[in-house]
């Protein structure tokens, strides 16, 4: 990511798609955890539900389709060549690098959405990123079979800033849990109470997924499928 450039997009996503400073999308700190956890899972498709003016989804691509971390560009020269036992554990357990996909799905898209969703296929390719505009319960019943079929053996991310009430947020996490999400990341943690008390519940109920909290700023969950 070439920071300043990377502000020129989102300034540019922001003016023609109109967005409203008074936008719920994400803050850019738990943009950046979100694109850490991407580039730390090196996922082969990313689901999202909430779209909104595509903030969220720019960091998604620019984690998926950069070269940091992913073509070999790193920070550090060379790699832990003292410790040859843990070296080889460690890169026994290192996600393969795929070309990884984001489909964006949001329900009551609006401003000027199209042009914004036009920028972001120009900016990463129509093969690393589809729009869907559906509500996302209508989204898992259409398209998971196939994305199952599809997937299979790949590693799912899940991304829930959709309907923020307390049914649709745990609709949305059995929707992934169905597609098999080795991942899934739920915004609004703390500024929404309730969104806090269906990822408890769903864990509860699904005890094959794990969950870990980012209790600052509006807080951030990540749910993950025990290996
Ligand atoms: C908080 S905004 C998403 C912000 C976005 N993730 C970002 O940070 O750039 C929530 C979005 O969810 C959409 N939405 C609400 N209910 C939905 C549903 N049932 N299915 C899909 N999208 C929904 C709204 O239209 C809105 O654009």
């Amino acid at each position: 990511m070439n920071i300043l450039q990377f502000k020129k997009h989102l300034a540019k996503l922001k003016s023609i798609t109109k967005a409203s400073d008074r936008t719920g999308w994400v803050i850019d700190e738990v943009a950046f955890l979100i694109y850490s956890l991407v580039k730390f899972y090196k996922p082969g498709l990313i689901i999202q539900i909430g779209h909104l003016w595509g903030k969220s989804a720019l960091f998604l691509l620019e984690a998926l389709t950069d070269g940091f971390l992913m073509d070999g560009e790193r920070v550090e020269e060379g790699i832990l060549s003292g410790d040859t036992k843990f070296l080889s554990y460690v890169k026994s357990e290192w996600p393969k690098v795929k070309s990884g996909k984001l489909i964006s799905v949001d329900a009551f898209p609006y401003g000027n959405w199209k042009q914004g969703i036009a920028y972001l296929e120009k900016l990463y390719g129509k093969n690393r990123f589809e729009f869907v505009v559906e509500k996302s319960d209508k989204f898992f019943e259409d398209r998971s079979n196939a994305i199952k079929k599809k997937y299979y053996g790949k590693t799912i991310l899940g991304v829930v800033d959709g309907d923020h009430s307390y049914e649709a947020c745990m609709n949305d996490l059995i929707g992934m849990a169905k597609l098999d999400a080795s991942h899934i990341i739920v915004d609004d943690l703390k500024w929404i109470p309730h969104i806090q008390k269906a990822c408890n519940d769903f864990v509860h109920a699904h005890p094959e997924y794990s969950l870990s909290i980012f209790l600052v700023y509006n807080g951030l969950a990540v749910l993950s499928k025990k290996q």
